[in-house]
């Protein structure tokens, strides 16, 4: 019997099918979320195969009379990795690692898996030849290669055969999208493709003890493709994410059912892999000597860890009607809204002029006590006055212009200090702390005219 092409729909929130397209999902509620698949039917269908593992006999029991081993977590040999991971791979988790094509993600999975000591690693690529693994390889000049079975194939179903064949500790998906599995029968990188393949994987995850770790594709919305319930699924969600045009990647944990979502991993792109950055203000204070204009360095925190970021903002007049508003590695709403308390709060004319703002490195910063130096650099290069480099700031900006606290301002001015700053523009309220035992100026401010007073007169 041919093949037949039918089309279903299929909610990217739950991965419920339905033979017509519906406004609201009914099994779980949600609107707008169904999409159209194309599914083949043909005679495999009676064939379908039997689930891959059968759940053992399974009893409820008293909480109390659970024993509880210590787990045993897995180093990976890469300090940033396992930072993340909350110290290391747990047996039996399953890992999704998203993010854009060509960040990295590959790149990362194998330099773990060859350079992980004494632990057996099967690398299945569905998106790469034996020999595109192999070059790569070569490339990273990693320690070991023996540690590391590479399988180029994309059938779930094979899982089982290549496992036996190479009694692996860890095992690589890249990546999941790639994927297929012959019980269902929509097209390989289809929503009920990946949730079936996810559902499999579990199951030999849970079952046999082994970490699994998936590599993801991200949509254009930055959301990892396939259903919702994907990201529930697995226990552990890590974003990498940087821009492709500069070198530093952060990887950060999203979901962690066996550690902090605090923490992030820096990384740098170098032609020989990734090379961890482990002291974080690396990413700004090189080449940064001469005071410039519409420059402005943030003392922010990402996860636990406090870094030095400098900010660059220009402000011009602008040429068309509508001023432009744009920022690469911070939210352009938030610019607007601290644009619109610089007008109203603090009296400067900006409404008609173009403003472009940069955070160096190429890195996002979510951390809003960056909010001070943003301000700060835009009013630099309005006024065309150099901030002394020798200052730093930290600080949250509210509607009314006051300047808020921000946590562990401890931390940020010690590591100003550290690196050699003179003074820290920090909010005046907040936990109180000595600051005396650091060697540098703290200056207190509750209101935006406070801190800009200290910055340019
Ligand atoms: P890759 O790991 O293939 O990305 P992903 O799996 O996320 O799609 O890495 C892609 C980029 O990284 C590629 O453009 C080349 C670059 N790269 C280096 O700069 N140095 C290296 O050592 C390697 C292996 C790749
Ligand atoms: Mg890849």
């Amino acid at each position: 019997m041919a093949l037949k092409v039918k089309t279903v729909y299929v909610c990217r929130e739950c991965g419920a099918e339905s033979p017509k397209w519906m406004g609201r999902c009914s099994q779980c509620g949600e609107w707008n979320t169904f999409v159209e698949e194309q599914v083949t039917v043909g005679p495999q269908k009676s064939q379908l195969a039997q689930p891959v593992i059968t759940q053992a006999t399974i009893t409820p029991m008293p909480l109390a009379s659970i024993q509880v081993s210590e787990i045993g977590r897995t180093s990976t040999a890469n300090g940033e990795l396992d930072r993340v991971l909350g110290g290391g791979i747990v047996p039996g988790a399953l890992i999704l690692i998203g993010g854009e094509p060509g960040i990295g993600k590959s790149t990362l999975v194998l330099q773990m898996a060859l350079s992980i000591p004494d632990r057996k690693v099967l690398y299945v690529s569905g998106e790469e030849s034996t020999q595109q693994i192999k070059i790569r390889a070569e490339r990273l000049k990693s320690v070991s290669t023996d540690n590391c079975m590479v399988v180029s194939d994309t059938s779930i179903d094979r899982l089982q055969s290549h496992i036996e064949a190479s009694k692996p500790d860890i095992i690589v998906i890249d990546s999941i999208q790639t994927m297929e599995t012959e019980r269902v029968e929509s097209f390989q990188g289809s929503i009920s493709q990946i949730k079936e393949c996810t559902s499999m994987l579990m199951h030999i995850a849970k079952s046999t003890g082994l970490p699994i770790i998936l590599i993801g594709h991200i949509n254009k919305d930055g959301q990892i493709a396939g259903p919702k319930i994907l990201e529930h699924m697995v226990d552990v969600v890590l974003q990498f994410e940087g821009d492709r045009n500069h070198m530093y990647r952060i990887l950060r944990s999203i979901k962690n059912r066996f550690g902090s979502t605090n923490e992030i991993g820096i990384f740098e792109m170098l032609g020989d892999g990734l090379r961890e950055v482990t002291n974080p203000s690396e990413m700004l204070l090189n080449e940064y000597s001469q005071s410039l204009s519409g420059v402005a360095v943030a003392a922010a925190m990402e996860g636990m860890r406090p870094f030095l970021i400098e900010v660059q903002a220009l402000a011009s007049t602008a040429a068309y009607g509508t001023p432009q508003r744009s920022a690469t590695g911070f939210d352009v709403r938030r610019l607007n809204m601290l644009l619109a308390v610089l007008e109203k709060r603090a009296g400067f004319k900006l409404a008609a002029k173009d403003v472009f703002l940069n955070i160096a490195g190429g890195i996002k910063v979510a951390d809003p006590a960056i909010d001070l130096a943003v301000a700060a650099s835009i009013l630099s290069s309005n006024a065309d006055i150099a901030i002394n480099n020798g200052i730093c700031l930290a600080g949250e900006i509210g509607l009314s212009g006051e300047i808020r606290p921000v946590n562990r301002i401890e931390q940020r001015v010690g590591e100003a200090a550290k690196l050699g700053f003179k003074s820290i523009i920090i909010p005046k309220y907040g936990p109180r702390t000595n600051f005396k035992k650091f060697d540098i100026e703290v200056h207190q401010v509750c209101r935006l005219d406070e801190a800009f007073r200290l910055l340019f007169s």
